[in-house]
């Protein structure tokens, strides 16, 4: 009864991109999406739980429902206030994670006879956002304002030009304030991404409230998405707009009605992570600090090698591309003997010939293990 599938796990294993779970003890990690550190972080486990505890609300292990329905609650609703303060917005959304909240405002607010465009490297999350919304659906070259603006001039309806602050694969910008003149220009609304620059950018009242408050152009966008599973070190996601658009998402959005709310303990989580963070900006600098011996620690030792390259990326997330996703994978299980986690990103994921070590920095890694791992990785290549 399985043999099509089977037969395309075979057809996987054959092109060397079969992906299989596993877990890790006792390695440096170079993979987690915990910048900040804060997953681990022991003082916020504790707040988090002391906040559960003396919480007032009935339904603590579960939500019981759809917020629509039974899920939602006064903590949801002052959760969603405080965080339109943080986000500097006239309203919030959580949703149960940033794959929800991108699926469900690209798929969503563009209707039929409008124009989606997304940048090539947008989270797939995004584009499938794109594919199952009615609107025509059109990618441009990455970064490239130049391409944008050629496909901005034949777009046609309401046109929302879908980008990232940090690109999960290359670690490099968004060029903000060049896409907010073009998007102004061409009266297109940006929805933009800020799943891994939530927590590691921001104001210095709120601190992790990301790259757009950070650059001052909050009012110039439509949306923004902010995820929490990642620097923030909790889970969730949420949607920073008008009242008007929650309203609308609250009434359209699918992947916001259909599913159970978040329990508490993750909106107590969301809270608390803020509040702790905002009391703890010298975080940033720690990693900051982090990114830069990286940078002068791989001119150091990987210089010499011509098999490889390096992207270039001021943020925690540092692309070594080593082509091939057999060579890729052999590297990547040496560094593990060798004590460091750090997974292969394999095409199809990225583009053929563009495979790459996706290394991901942290404020618990220790210069000394950056410097390790890189004289390593000179070792094995
Ligand atoms: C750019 C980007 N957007 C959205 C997501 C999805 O966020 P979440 O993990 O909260 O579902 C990810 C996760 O990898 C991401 O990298």
């Amino acid at each position: 009864m399985e043999d099509s599938l089977v037969q395309r796990i075979l057809e996987r294993k054959e092109s060397g991109n079969i992906r299989g779970l596993m877990t890790t003890k006792d390695k440096v990690d170079f993979v987690s999406n915990d910048y900040l550190g804060l997953a681990r972080n022991e003082t916020l486990f504790q707040l988090i739980n002391m906040h559960v505890g003396q919480a007032e609300q009935v339904n603590k292990n579960g939500s019981s429902g759809s917020r629509l329905l039974s899920g939602n609650s006064v903590a949801y609703e002052l959760l969603e206030k405080y965080l339109a303060e943080v986000f500097i917005s006239d309203s919030t959304l959580v949703f149960n994670s940033g794959y929800q909240a991108n699926l469900a405002i690209v798929s969503s607010v563009p209707k039929k006879g409008d124009t989606i465009l997304y940048d090539q490297l947008s989270h797939i999350c995004l584009k499938e956002g794109a594919w199952l919304s009615k609107a025509d659906s059109v990618m441009f070259a990455h970064n490239d304002l130049a391409d944008l603006e050629r496909k901005l001039k034949n777009a046609i309806g309401e046109k929302y030009v879908i980008i990232e602050a940090i690109y999960s694969m290359d670690g490099d910008y968004a060029p903000l304030h060049e896409m907010v003149s073009l998007c102004k220009k061409h009266d297109a609304k940006i929805i933009l991404d800020e799943a891994h620059s939530t927590g590691v950018h921001g104001d210095e009242i709120h601190e992790g409230n990301g790259w757009a408050i950070e650059q001052k152009l909050q009012e110039d966008i439509f949306a923004r998405v902010y995820t929490f599973g990642k620097g923030m070190g909790v889970h969730g996601a949420c949607i920073a707009g008008s009242q008007v658009l929650k309203d609308y998402l609250v009434n359209f959005a699918r992947p916001f009605i259909y599913t159970t709310a978040l329990p508490l303990h993750s909106l107590v989580s969301i809270d608390q992570s803020f509040r702790y963070l905002a009391k703890h900006g010298d975080v940033k600098g720690q990693l900051n600090e982090l990114i830069n011996h990286f940078k002068v620690e791989l001119k150091r030792t990987l210089v010499s090698q011509g098999e490889y390259y390096y992207l270039g990326s001021d943020t925690a997330i540092q692309p070594v591309i080593i082509p091939g996703n057999d060579r890729i994978k052999l590297i990547a299980a040496a560094l593990h003997t060798e004590g460091f986690d750090i997974r292969p990103i394999l095409s199809p994921t990225v583009k053929k010939n563009t495979e790459r070590l996706r290394i991901s920095l942290h404020v618990y890694n220790t210069k000394n293990e950056i410097t390790r791992m890189l004289e390593t990785l000179n070792r094995l290549l």
